[in-house]
């Protein structure tokens, strides 16, 4: 037995995994923004990093008809702009000389007959990876048109041995309960459920996995993860940046149904769920999905009560100078009362965590870009320091650091040398001491897309139950007698949750 220890002792669970096989990676939206910015800089880096194979090909689909050189070049601007790691001029030769263009129009018929055409083509590897980097209303008929090219999945049985078809799906997933799920329904005419792979990129971040890992790789953490031990769990994701030039979609959505509905649930459901009886995608995702079951379903007074929106008004940057408010953004409708903040606090009403309040809270143009997970645990119990100390004693705190400076700090007490004085101190970790850059969001998600692992992303009951709970957050918010949104300045302190 080695010495319990010993530091850098290393299980890689990436390496029990086969090597996926060369994939047609087909990124309908291919000359779109998200296309530029996170997807072929993540192929480029997994190409790199060996994690593509070299065989593999990617396909991209766009209106406009375009030199596919010129195409090439545009995307190597991207990659070299967006790419975590410099452009070393060999991969990305490597790279472009692998990817295609395709100009067509998503709701004609003959690009996903051309895609079929390209999959049966020699040299192209027919297991195929379709990316619905498109406008949500875009999903289902992309999904439909490549069903009647004859590369859909619905039907098909597990161990089928013909190619593999996935479909990736961007988020917004629905805008509600009802049109998600008649998202899902649609998608699953055209695809089987195993197949379809929803994007939440927060689940992609390292430090975001790290949070199972921390979880339930260590035998210190878990006996004190419950109520006994818990006092409160905050999860913050703030940003610093305001809505930008994406009114024209944000006004629609808020913040509680951009953000809310998605990474803040998600990370509530890695905090609060049991372990999983396996780290298979199933045994994760429903250990997800108990968690969301366990939100008591409150009443609309209930609801405002636990919660705030605010929307960000004019202000000023640290160096005075003045930012805009929410309502002089583009495409922003006149008098517009969609939140920009948003802060709830609920409970998981189940034996681990019954009573203890999560309390999350996400909003653009704060004074931060910090999203974070802290768990506050009890104080000590009697009067040997809390009697004297009050609240001058800290408490035990755990803060998982998702961005920016990613890794985890533990407070503690300690004595103050050469005093009978209590102080608190913290541990750190840092990911930066581990590595220079930490691999993008999309980098894992595609990666684990090839390798058909979908723990990563949300299944579709997943999806619906994190909108119930939006739903009814949205509707106690309409109710005739609610009250506006507050109003906060652009680049103040995040507002506190009720
Ligand atoms: C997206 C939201 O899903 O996440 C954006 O639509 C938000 O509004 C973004 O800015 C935040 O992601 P990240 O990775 O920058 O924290």
């Amino acid at each position: 037995m080695r010495a319990a220890f010993e530091l850098g002792l290393r299980c890689d669970l990436d390496s029990e995994r086969p090597s996926p096989g060369p994939a047609s990676i087909v990124v309908f939206g291919g000359t779109g923004d998200l296309a530029r910015r996170k997807i072929v800089p993540a192929l480029y880096n997994l190409l790199r990093e060996g994690r593509l194979p070299p065989e593999s090909r990617v396909l991209c689909t766009g209106r406009r008809k375009l030199d596919p050189v010129e195409f090439r070049e545009g995307l190597r601007d991207a990659a070299s702009r967006y790419s975590r790691t410099g452009l070393e001029p060999d991969a990305w030769g490597r790279l472009a000389a692998r990817i295609d263009y395709l100009e067509g129009d998503l709701d004609a018929p003959g690009v996903y007959d051309a895609v079929a055409a390209a999959l049966a083509s020699p040299g192209h590897p027919p297991d195929a990876l379709f990316y619905l980097a498109v406008a949500p209303e875009q999903f289902g008929p992309v999904a439909r048109g490549l069903a009647a090219a004859g590369l859909g999945t619905a039907g098909r049985r597990p161990g089928d041995p013909g190619p593999y078809r996935r479909l990736i799906v961007e988020k917004p997933f629905g805008r509600d309960r009802e049109s998600a799920r008649a998202l899902n329904l649609e998608l699953q005419d055209s695809f089987a459920e195993r197949d379809i792979f929803r994007i939440d990129h927060y689940l992609g971040k390292e430090t975001v996995q790290n949070l199972l890992y921390l979880r339930f790789a260590n035998s210190v953490f878990e006996p004190l993860w419950n109520r006994r031990y818990v006092e409160r769990v905050e999860i913050d994701v703030l940003e610093e940046e305001g809505i930008g030039t994406r009114g024209g979609y944000y006004d629609g959505a808020g913040a509680a149904r951009d953000m809310l509905q998605n990474h803040l649930i998600q990370l509530l459901c890695l905090t609060a769920m049991e372990p999983p009886a396996g780290l298979d995608p199933e045994s994760i995702r429903d250990e997800k999905v108990k968690v969301l079951k366990s939100i008591p379903p409150y009443p609309a007074g209930e609801l405002r009560r636990r919660s705030l929106r605010g929307q960000y008004g004019p202000g000023t940057d640290p160096a005075g100078r003045p930012l805009r408010g929410y309502l002089q953004e583009d495409r922003v409708r006149t008098g517009s009362r969609t939140e920009t903040f948003a802060a709830l606090r609920l409970e998981v009403d189940n034996w681990r965590f019954a009573g203890v309040p999560f309390v999350l809270r996400t909003g653009k143009a704060l004074d931060r870009r910090v999203s974070e997970i802290r768990v506050l645990f009890r104080r000590p119990p009697g009067g040997l320091f809390q009697g004297t100390c009050g609240d001058r004693l800290g408490a035990n705190g755990l803060t998982l650091r998702i961005q920016p400076d990613e890794g985890l700090w533990l407070t503690f007490n300690a004595k103050v040398p050469g005093r009978a004085s209590v102080e608190s101190e913290a541990l750190r970790f840092s990911y930066r001491q581990k590595a220079a850059s930490l691999p993008e969001a999309y980098e894992r998600l595609l990666a684990d897309a090839l390798a058909g692992d979908s723990t990563l992303f949300i299944r579709s009951d997943e999806t619906e139950y994190a909108w119930s709970l939006v739903d009814r957050l949205e509707e106690a918010w309409e109710a005739p007698d609610a009250p506006p949104p507050i109003l906060y300045p652009a680049g103040s302190p995040p507002p506190a949750a009720p």
